[in-house]
Parts: structure tokens; C-alpha cells; sequence
């Protein structure tokens, strides 16, 4: 494999187009630099579930139906009995599907990816949320309750429509000028505040200065009115059958609008990557001078 980076263009929208055909081996490459992977042509047979995944199954209170393939728990929706298994099922068969893909685009990843949990999106974009939980507005993904530590986020989403709609995305700048532009404002987290949430259960886990940073990020972006209307962008529409693959904790994005896709999250040590001097850590790092984790 050529050792030269495919650079993230910056006169066209940051997604690449990989068909079944295509030699699949500059996938984490195309993935670690920024880009969104598009693969329009795969298949994911929703047949004899539509009763289950099209009825009204969202819960008012979520924004998706969340699924945990450790315990098989289901949460986010109304529905019961039958209607709540067929969910279940097929979430979780997306769940394993998604797993099959990337063993298959990105083999280097697969001894150490992480599964995280899967959902299903039945709504579209909510216009009642706060700005800091509104996914209209330009992010990076950061969790507030399951710090990651310097791990990768890595998404499989599908747009499984059955009228046929597109999702619709925009596509913000690189991390790097996107970090350089927040960074400035952030604050460092109180001396054992850390510690602190994670003996009250307020995060599974200790929340870093990593965590703490990229939260911030994710916070101050959305906040950001001026920003919001004057930041860089790219406008990207996700064909119904389409699948794509993104880290979300490195490339800055937004969801639009469109109705019923799945995803699935991974998390992926840093080691395992081709580059991780690209990573959000290491770049958050070298503008800070200082180790985060
Ligand atoms: C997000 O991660 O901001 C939402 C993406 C989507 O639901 O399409
Ligand atoms: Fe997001």
C-alpha cells in the first residue's frame, strides 16, 4: 500500500465512493484523513419487518431507538410483544451486519474495534431540542456520560427509507482548523472533577482532559450562532440503500434531515490505526503541548 496519505480535498465534499468492485484497501486511509466512506451498492435484506420498524415505535422522551448488543436490551420505544422482538431482531441483525463490513473494509481494525451500541432513527431531525443536543447544527461527536479516552468513533450508518428519501447531511471543516478555532475558549476540568463523576456515576469510566476537551468542542460549536451560519461547509445527500462509514469524533458533521436509518458505533483504539498521528487526540495534543490522556 502506497505510504502517501490521500489528502482530504478541499474543493469538493470530503466523501469517497467505494462500489463492490473497487480494491478496498485505502478504506481506513480515505476514513483516518477525514473522509465520509459512501458504498451505495451493498445490500440489507429489511424484508418481513417493515410492521415492526416503520410503525410509530419511538419513544416521545428519545431521540432514537437504542440498542446494547451486550445485554440485548432495547431502549427508546413503546413497543411491546411481537412488535418489540421483530425490533429487536432486526436491530440486532444490523447490528451484525455492520460488524461484517467493516471486518471486511477494514481488517487491520477488526482484532481490537470495540462494539458500542446500534440504533434506529425512525424521526427526523427534532426542532424542539436545545442547541447542544440539536445534530442540525455543526459537531463533532463527544459523550458526556462514556468517556472515551483517546479511542476513535467510528459509525456505520445506514438509510434504510422506504418512501425512498434521502438523509441529508452537511460536512463541516477539518478537525484540525476546527479544534485550532474552539481550543482557545476551553476550560480545563476542575482538580478530581473527574473522579468525582465517575464515583457518582455521572460517566462509566474516568472522564479525561481528552474527554473534557472534545466536549467542549462539541458544546461551544453548537452554541456558536455566528458559526453555525458562517462556517465551511459541504451539503451531502445519503441515498435511501446507501451505507457509510465516518469517524464522528474527527469529522465535523450535521444531520439535516431524512427518516429511518440505522448505526452502529464502534470504538477503535488508536494503536490500531494506520496513522494515528491524525487522530483527534494527537492533534488536540500537538495544539496544546501537553499529554491528554
Ligand atoms: C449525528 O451523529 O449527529 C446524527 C447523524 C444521523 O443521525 O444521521
Ligand atoms: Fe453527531
Amino acid at each position: 500500500m502506497p505510504d502517501d496519505a490521500p489528502p482530504r480535498p478541499k474543493t469538493q465534499p470530503p466523501v469517497a465512493v467505494l462500489t463492490r468492485q473497487d480494491p478496498k484497501d485505502q478504506a481506513a486511509r480515505l476514513l483516518e484523513h477525514g473522509c465520509v466512506l459512501l458504498l451505495p451498492d451493498l445490500d440489507f435484506d429489511t424484508a418481513g419487518f417493515e410492521t415492526a420498524m416503520f410503525a410509530e415505535v419511538s419513544d416521545e422522551g428519545a431521540k432514537n431507538v437504542s440498542y446494547n448488543p451486550a445485554s440485548r436490551e432495547l431502549k427508546g420505544t413503546t413497543a411491546s410483544g411481537p412488535v418489540r422482538e421483530q425490533l429487536t431482531e432486526i436491530v440486532a441483525r444490523y447490528c451484525a451486519w455492520a460488524e461484517d463490513l467493516v471486518g471486511e473494509l477494514l481488517p487491520g481494525y477488526a482484532a481490537t474495534l470495540q462494539r458500542g451500541r446500534t440504533s434506529w432513527r425512525p424521526r427526523s431531525a427534532d426542532h424542539n431540542l436545545s442547541r447542544r443536543k440539536d445534530d442540525r447544527r455543526l459537531h463533532i461527536d463527544a459523550f458526556p456520560s462514556s468517556p472515551v479516552q483517546g479511542r476513535r468513533i467510528l459509525r456505520v450508518f445506514r438509510n434504510v427509507n422506504p418512501q425512498g428519501e434521502s438523509r441529508f447531511w452537511r460536512v463541516g471543516e477539518p478537525f484540525a482548523d476546527h479544534a485550532g478555532r474552539f481550543l482557545p475558549t476551553t476550560r480545563s476540568m476542575a482538580p478530581g472533577a473527574a473522579l468525582a463523576m465517575q464515583a457518582l456515576g455521572l460517566t462509566k469510566g474516568r472522564r479525561s482532559a481528552y474527554d473534557n476537551l472534545m466536549l467542549q468542542l462539541h458544546d461551544q460549536s453548537k452554541e456558536d450562532d455566528a458559526y453555525q451560519a458562517s462556517a465551511p461547509h459541504w451539503d451531502v445527500s445519503f441515498p435511501a440503500g446507501a451505507t457509510w462509514l465516518v469517524f464522528t469524533d474527527g469529522v465535523v458533521h450535521a444531520a439535516l434531515g431524512g427518516r429511518y436509518a440505522f448505526e452502529q458505533t464502534f470504538y477503535l483504539p488508536l494503536e490500531a490505526m494506520v496513522d494515528p498521528a491524525v487522530s483527534p487526540l494527537k492533534i488536540l495534543e500537538a495544539l496544546t503541548g501537553r499529554p491528554l490522556v
